[in-house]
C-alpha cells in the first residue's frame, strides 16, 4: 500500500540540496536541487535525517547504492552553482516537483501528470509502438524469448528515461530515474492521466529535464548521463557478421568476395566460433591457425576485424582467465560467499563482477593479446547477463527474472572502501541493469588504455542509461521477416531518443531464413541507420550480399553505396551526437514537434535534419505511402519536388526506397569507396536543394577519423551557405582548417532550384570562397 507524501514542511538546505520533511508518518525526506539551469533533481529518502553520506539507503545496509548510480556521468560537484538564486526562488522552482511521491513498506513511487496531448517516447530498447503512453512494463534487461515481437515484455537494454512531448504546443520535457535495479513503469496504463515509476528499496532519485524542445531535452539528459565519444570512422561503414564463420579460410573467402564483387565493407566480425570451446580470449587454433596472418590480410584489403567476447567465463581449472579470476576473487558471489554459476555457451560459467574497478581493469587488459594480433574492436554479447545456452527460450511472459543472475548476488563494488569511486557493495537486484554497461565500460576503458592513440569501438547488446559513453548498441536477435523491418524503426528511434545514437539492427534478420527481396529491403533500412551490419544465426541459409543472386545483389550494393556516398553527412551527424547528444536517426517529431501527424509516424525516420528515409517493409511492395512534413521535399533519386504537409504514395522498385531531401538544405557527399578511408573524399560534392528564393546553411565536420586529436580541437569545419534570390544563386564556402586540414583539391557545387541544375567546380583550400552560379 502506497501512502502519498503530503504536508511537506521545508527544513532548510543541506549543501546544495533543499530539504522537505513529511509532518506525518511515514518519516521521509525529499531533497531537491537545481543542477545547471534546466536540470533538477529530487530524491526521496526513507529516513528522517539527511546526512552527508553519498549513498542511498537500501535493504538496511547490505546492498546500498551510491546516490549517483552508474548511470550518472556528471556528479553534483561538476555542475556550476546556479549563482546566488534566492532561497524563495529555488523553492518555488522545486515545489512543483515535490508532488506525486509515495512510499510503501518496501517500495517507492513517483507519479507525474500526463497532459491530455502528451505522448511518451524514449525508455530505451522496446518493441511495439513508438509512443509508450497507455503501456506498463518493467525496466529490467533480459535476453528475451526467441523471436521478439510487439508483445515482448522487456529486452536487452532498458533505460529508465522518458521524454514527454505535448504535440499541440511542441513542448518537451524529460524524466530519468537514477536507478539500475528493476523499475516498474506505468505510462498512463492504470491511470490514463499519470505516469508512474516504482522501485524497491529506500531511496528514489529522479532528474527532471525542462526542455522545451526535444533537442534541448536530449542535450540536458546527455549532459548528465554522458555522450558518445567519436567512434572511428570505419565503424560507420558496412559490416559483415555471421554466427558460424568457422575458419580462417572462410573469413578470407568472405572478405575477398566483398572486394571482388564491389560491396563496400569496412569490417568482418567473428562470432563465438573462433574460440577454443567458447573460452573468452582464446582461438581455436585448428580452424584459425594463424590469426595474425588472417588479420594482416584483412587489413591489406581495407577491412577491420571485430571479435566477440561474452562475460560467461568457463569453469575450467586449466584455463588462465578462470584461474586468475579465482585467485584474485574477481567473480560474482552470493551474499553468503558462494560463487554464482550459470550455463552459457561454454557450459558451466562464472561471471566477472564489473562493479569493481579492479575487475574492470583486469578484464580490460585481457584484450591485449587480441589487440596485439591485430583485432580492431570488440563485441560484447550476452551481458544482461544472459544465463542460457538454449536456442529456444520460453514463450513471452511477464516473469522477467528468469535466465539472468540471481537477485541476491552481492556485487562488491568498492568493497572495504565504500566511499571510493565504486561505492559500496550492491545486491544484484539493484545493480542488474548496469551489468552490461559496466562490461562495455571495462572493454572500452581497456581498449583506450591499450591503444591510447585510437578511438575504441565496442558494440554491446545490453546497457542502460549512459551506455552511449562506452559502446554502440544493436537490437539483438531479430527475425528474418517483414514485420522486423517495421519494428526496427520505432525501436531504434526510441533508443536514439534515450541518448544512444549509435544503434542498428541485424540486416537480413538473425533467426530464420532470409530471401533476396527481404534482404534488400533490410539493407535499405540499414543503409541509413547509424550502425549498419549484416548478421545471421547459425544453421540458416547464407545472407551475404551476393547470396540470392541478381537482381538482389545489385540492389543490396546500391543501398550500401548510398551510405558510403553520404559518409561526409553521416560523419558530421556522428559528431553532432558526440557534442550535443542529438540522435542520428530521428523521429519526425524531433524537427516537427508541433505537427500532429509527424508525431505519429513510426515507419519512416529522419537522418539528421535533411534526409527522410521511408523503407519498404511489405513483401512485394513497389510503392508506399509516406508522410512529408510541411515544406518542399526533393526525391533523392530523381530530383523531383513534392510539397509536404500530407501523405503521398511513392514508387519504390527493388533497387530504390522512398528517400527525400528537405528543401533549402545542403547535403555533402563523396564518391563511393570500398571502405571509408580508401581515399580522401575527393571531390567533396555539396548539393544544395533549394526552393525558389531561399537560404540554406550547413557546417561540415571532418577530422582524421581515428585518433583522439579531435578532442584537442584537431578538426576541420566548413561553413557553407546557398542563397537563391530571383535569378541569383550564390554559394559561399568558408573553411576553418586551423588544426586539421582535409586532403582535398576540389569542391563540386551543385544547386537544384526551380527545375534547373547549376554546377561548378571550385578549388579547395582558398579559405573563403564566394561562388556565383
Ligand atoms: C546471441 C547474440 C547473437 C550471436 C549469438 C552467438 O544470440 O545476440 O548475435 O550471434 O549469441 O554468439
Amino acid at each position: 500500500m502506497f501512502t502519498e507524501l503530503s504536508k511537506l514542511s521545508f527544513q532548510g538546505t543541506f549543501g546544495r540540496e533543499y530539504v522537505w520533511q513529511t509532518a506525518k508518518k511515514p518519516n521521509c525526506l525529499l531533497a531537491g536541487t537545481i543542477l545547471g539551469s534546466q536540470v533538477l533533481r529530487v530524491r526521496l529518502l526513507r529516513s528522517s535525517r539527511l546526512d552527508n553520506t553519498r549513498y542511498q539507503l537500501a535493504d538496511g545496509g547490505a546492498g546500498t547504492l551510491p546516490y549517483h548510480s552508474w548511470i550518472v556521468a556528471k556528479g553534483d560537484e561538476q555542475w556550476h552553482e546556479t549563482g546566488q538564486l534566492e532561497e524563495a526562488i529555488v523553492r518555488s522552482i522545486l515545489e512543483p516537483y515535490l508532488q506525486g511521491w509515495a512510499i510503501a513498506p518496501d517500495a517507492l513511487r513517483l507519479t507525474r501528470p500526463l497532459a491530455s496531448e502528451e505522448r511518451v517516447f524514449g525508455l530505451g530498447e522496446r518493441t511495439g509502438t513508438m509512443n509508450k503512453r497507455g503501456q506498463a512494463f518493467p525496466i529490467w534487461n533480459i535476453d528475451p524469448h526467441k523471436g521478439h515481437g510487439p508483445r515482448t515484455v522487456t529486452m536487452y537494454t532498458s533505460i529508465p528515461f522518458y521524454l514527454g512531448l505535448t504535440l499541440n504546443d511542441g513542448r518537451a520535457h524529460g524524466v530519468l530515474l537514477d536507478h539500475t535495479g528493476r523499475v516498474d513503469v506505468d505510462m498512463g496504463n492504470s491511470n490514463g492521466s499519470a505516469a508512474s515509476m516504482t522501485v524497491q528499496g529506500d531511496s528514489l532519485i529522479a532528474y527532471f529535464f525542462t526542455g522545451p524542445t526535444p533537442a534541448d531535452v536530449l542535450k540536458q539528459y546527455t549532459e548528465l548521463t554522458g555522450r558518445m565519444p567519436m567512434p572511428p570512422r570505419w565503424s560507420m561503414g558496412h559490416h559483415q557478421c555471421r554466427w558460424s564463420y568457422l575458419s580462417q579460410k572462410q573469413i578470407h573467402q568472405i572478405a575477398t568476395r566483398m572486394r571482388e564483387r564491389n560491396h563496400p565493407c569496412d569490417a568482418i566480425w567473428l562470432d563465438i566460433d573462433y574460440t577454443d570451446e567458447y573460452r573468452n580470449f582464446t582461438w581455436n587454433t585448428s580452424t584459425f591457425p594463424d590469426p595474425e596472418q588472417m588479420i594482416s590480410e584483412l587489413h591489406a584489403q581495407g577491412m577491420h576485424l571485430v571479435t566477440i567476447i561474452d562475460p560467461g567465463t568457463k569453469i575450467d581449472k586449466h584455463y588462465a582467465v578462470y584461474q586468475q579470476g579465482i585467485e584474485h576473487d574477481y567473480f560474482c558471489r552470493f551474499q553468503n560467499g558462494e560463487l554464482f554459476t550459470g550455463t552459457v555457451w561454454p557450459g558451466a560459467c562464472v561471471f566477472p563482477d564489473y562493479s569493481q574497478s579492479r575487475v574492470r581493469d583486469w578484464w580490460g587488459n585481457l584484450y591485449q593479446p587480441l589487440l596485439q594480433q591485430g583485432v580492431d574492436a570488440m563485441w560484447n554479447d550476452m551481458n544482461e547477463p544472459a544465463v542460457t545456452n538454449l536456442l529456444v527460450h520460453d514463450e513471452p511472459t511477464a516473469e522477467t527474472k528468469t535466465n539472468t543472475m540471481s537477485d541476491d548476488v552481492l556485487h562488491q563494488a568498492g568493497r572495504e572502501q565504500p566511499t571510493g569511486i565504486d561505492g559500496p557493495p550492491t545486491l544484484h537486484k539493484f545493480y542488474h541493469n548496469a551489468y552490461g554497461m559496466e562490461m562495455a565500460r571495462a572493454t572500452y576503458e581497456g581498449l583506450l588504455h591499450l591503444r591510447p592513440d585510437s578511438r575504441p569501438f565496442v558494440l554491446t547488446r545490453s546497457g542502460t542509461a549512459g551506455v552511449q559513453r562506452y559502446a554502440a548498441l544493436w537490437t539483438g536477435d531479430n527475425t528474418s521477416q517483414w514485420a522486423d523491418i517495421l519494428m526496427a524503426m520505432p525501436m531504434c528511434m526510441n533508443i536514439g531518443m534515450s541518448g544512444v545514437a549509435f544503434v542498428g539492427v541485424d540486416i537480413g534478420g538473425f533467426w530464420g531464413a532470409s530471401n533476396g527481396e527481404l534482404l534488400v529491403r533490410f539493407a535499405q533500412l540499414g543503409a541509413l541507420m547509424p550502425f549498419c551490419r549484416n548478421h545471421n544465426a547459425m544453421g540458416n541459409p547464407d545472407q551475404e550480399p551476393w547470396s540470392f543472386g541478381e537482381p538482389f545483389e545489385s540492389a543490396y550494393r546500391s543501398a550500401i553505396e548510398t551510405r558510403y556516398r553520404l559518409m561526409p553527412y553521416l560523419y558530421t551527424l556522428f559528431h553532432e551526437a558526440a557534442s550535443s547528444g542529438a540522435p542520428i536517426m530521428r523521429p519526425l517529431y524531433y524537427h516537427y514537434p508541433q505537427d500532429e501527424q509527424a508525431g505519429g509516424v513510426e515507419d519512416a525516420f529522419l537522418v539528421g535534419e535533411s534526409l527522410l528515409s521511408a523503407p519498404i517493409y511489405e513483401q512485394g511492395a513497389t510503392s508506399r505511402s509516406v508522410y512529408l512534413p510541411a515544406g518542399i521535399w526533393f526525391d533523392y533519386w530523381t530530383g523531383d519536388e513534392y510539397p509536404g504537409g500530407g501523405w503521398n504514395t511513392f514508387t519504390a522498385p527493388l533497387e530504390r526506397w522512398p528517400l527525400f531531401i528537405r528543401a533549402n538544405s545542403i547535403l555533402p557527399s563523396g564518391p563511393v569507396m570500398q571502405f571509408v578511408d580508401q581515399y580522401p573524399t575527393e571531390p567533396l560534392t555539396l548539393t544544395c536543394h533549394m526552393a525558389t528564393d531561399g537560404l540554406a546553411t550547413y557546417t561540415l565536420y571532418e577530422d582524421d577519423g581515428n585518433s583522439l586529436a579531435y578532442q584537442q580541437g584537431a578538426s576541420a569545419r566548413t561553413d557553407i551557405s546557398c542563397r537563391v534570390l530571383k535569378d541569383f544563386v550564390t554559394v559561399e564556402i568558408e573553411e576553418h582548417f586551423d588544426n586539421y586540414r582535409p586532403s582535398r583539391e576540389e569542391y563540386e557545387v551543385i544547386v537544384h532550384t526551380g527545375g534547373r541544375t547549376l554546377q561548378k567546380k571550385v578549388q579547395a583550400g582558398q579559405g573563403k570562397m564566394v561562388i556565383r552560379l
